[in-house]
């Protein structure tokens, strides 16, 4: 298959740009799928990763359990850069957002647009050059779509002279399904 799905594709873009030693963040843990990958891709680096929710820092801790090089912290993604150690930050390659509610969890507790940007503002100035933050958008549901639309606006007059940005996405599929984000600093 050539064409892959959204969330392989997110992957991808992040296995391409970071090293063993790198440090990367999941900026929203969930259940931890994301922050396990993140822990076996980066064997020598760091993964810090958070989320409001303490069940959700509480299932990424059981599922990272086998890791020492994972830190989990209970707090916003806007806030996330100043719990890194500074030789960590020194490392910081890519970051992963996985945008919207929990699957199978509260679906009142979504990301929002003004926090979402000040996170990605906040981790765009500690990314190495050629480092990677990839968004996965989920407009399909109605705080989503918003959130799609401010987060889009804001990266549509991103410095091009910064970062490359692209977008990847099904364009024939129905009910505004989620697409990725990649920006890529320069
Ligand atoms: C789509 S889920 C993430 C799924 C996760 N990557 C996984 O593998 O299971 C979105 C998560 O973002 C969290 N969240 C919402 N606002 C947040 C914020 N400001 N900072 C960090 N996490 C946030 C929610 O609590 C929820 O767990």
């Amino acid at each position: 298959m050539i064409v892959q799905r959204i969330l392989p594709f997110a992957k991808e873009l992040i296995t391409s740009h970071i090293h063993s030693d790198s440090t990367v963040i999941d900026a929203t843990c969930g259940n931890g799928h994301d922050t396990l990958f993140l822990a076996q891709s980066v064997p020598n680096g760091h993964v810090y990763g958070c989320d409001i929710q303490q069940t959700a820092i509480d299932a990424t801790r059981l599922k990272t359990k086998a890791f020492d090089h994972v830190t989990l912290v209970h707090t916003g993604h806007e806030n996330m850069i100043s719990h890194i150690h500074s030789a960590h930050l020194e490392r910081l390659d890519a970051a992963i957002f996985n945008l919207g509610y929990l699957p199978k969890g509260d679906k009142h507790i979504v990301t929002q647009p003004d926090t979402t940007i000040t996170a990605i503002e906040r981790i765009f100035e500690y990314l190495r050059p050629e480092g990677i933050i990839v968004l996965v958008v989920y407009p399909g549901h109605p705080e989503g779509q918003v959130e799609s639309e401010q987060v889009y606006r804001y990266l549509q007059n991103f410095d091009q002279q910064q970062a490359h940005i692209l977008q990847y996405g099904f364009i024939n599929q129905q009910n505004n399904p989620p697409y990725v984000i990649a920006i890529e600093k320069r």
